[in-house]
């Protein structure tokens, strides 16, 4: 018996010594130390041994035990060492490498445009606020004092969605929302999509995006719309830009004129303006001889194309990446 032991013992190192890997060594171990197996079999056949021989055999074993049960942890560790250097050469990250470049998104040149506006606009004190683009028969017109069928609208043919409700031509329609909630003194901006049923060429679009701006209080008159105007210009074009202010029509304003700024030799229009016509103010119960008002509109894509030179409107709504990534 006392052989059976040197020899397990002599087979368990070697199988120690030939594991290749922490499993194959995790099968060693069972295979030598496991309940019934082994060792721990060889150490239940003590009770087959003359009585004079057995303390003598469970030494052995014991021994046998604590040798093997050393060994197997050097094994370990050494697999374990040279496991780690496995993978430390497999996964080396090569940190000089250049980086994968991520793609990086930006605004549509619109958006840049209507931030701008937006910044000169707030630096001024004009409080933004969004209109709905399914809009109100009673904002989009009737409320900014077209008569019924007056040949204004036809210049703003529009997409109904039913008898009372359309996709707003123009962002002025916010002006009675507000004046119906609200007293003067106010100051409102606000930039939007609209939408007109008409050809689209180069200079049209059925959808494009405009900015409104209105204020109302005590005294305010033409003065303060050109000086509003004239800044703005000079903070969106330049700090020499020009503007001019000739008559126009629009049934909500009186008097009425549209806007131009000189740009590179030339007078070009940015959009509408005007005061506010008393009719407005006193529908909405505002007195227009205490108050007064100015407004103006302008057209988001035209402010782009005059600062740029871009000179298709319909390129804007195309998403094409050629030209959105020159902006
Ligand atoms: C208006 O829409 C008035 N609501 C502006 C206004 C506001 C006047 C307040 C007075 C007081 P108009 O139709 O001219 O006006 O449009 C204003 C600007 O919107 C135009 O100068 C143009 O830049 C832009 N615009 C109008 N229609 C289109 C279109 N189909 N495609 C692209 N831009 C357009």
């Amino acid at each position: 018996m006392p052989d059976s032991i040197d020899q397990m013992l002599a087979e368990a190192r070697e199988a120690l010594q030939s594991a290749q890997s922490l499993s194959e060594l995790l099968a060693v171990e069972t295979r030598y130390f496991g309940r019934n197996k082994g060792l721990n079999e060889l150490r239940r056949s003590i009770g087959t041994l003359p009585q004079e021989q057995r303390p003598a055999f469970g030494a052995r074993i014991n021994e046998a035990v604590a040798a093997l049960t050393d060994e197997a942890a050097e094994r370990k560790a050494t697999l374990s060492d040279i496991d780690l250097q496995r993978r430390l050469a497999s996964e080396t990250i090569d940190v000089t490498l250049p980086g994968r470049c991520q793609p990086e998104g930006g605004l549509h040149p619109l958006t840049q445009t209507a931030e701008r506006i937006k910044a000169v606009l707030s630096g001024m004190g004009f409080e933004f606020v969004d209109g709905p683009e399914l809009e109100d028969y009673q904002y989009n017109f009737a409320a900014l004092n077209y008569p019924e069928d007056h040949p204004a609208m036809d210049e703003q043919n529009s997409f109904y969605v039913n008898d009372s409700q359309l996709l707003r031509t123009q962002t002025t329609a916010l002006q009675g929302r507000i004046m119906s909630e609200r007293r003067p003194p106010f100051r409102i901006a606000t930039i939007g999509r609209c939408f007109r049923y008409e050809p689209v060429d180069a200079t049209h679009h059925h959808t494009f995006h405009q900015v409104d701006v209105f204020m109302v209080d005590k005294g305010i008159s033409m003065a303060d719309l050109k000086g509003t105007l004239g800044s703005f210009a000079r903070q969106m074009f330049g700090p020499e830009t020009l503007v001019r202010f000739r008559p126009d029509f629009f049934p909500f304003v009186e008097p009425g004129v549209d806007y131009s700024i000189h740009w590179h030799g030339r007078w070009l229009e940015l959009g509408g303006a005007g005061m506010i016509h008393p009719n407005i103010l006193r529908a909405y119960g505002i007195n227009p001889q205490k108050h007064s008002g100015f407004a103006f509109g302008l057209g988001i894509e035209r402010t782009h194309m005059i600062q740029t030179g871009v000179n298709d409107l319909r390129l804007y709504l195309k998403n094409d990446m050629r030209f959105l990534k020159q902006y």
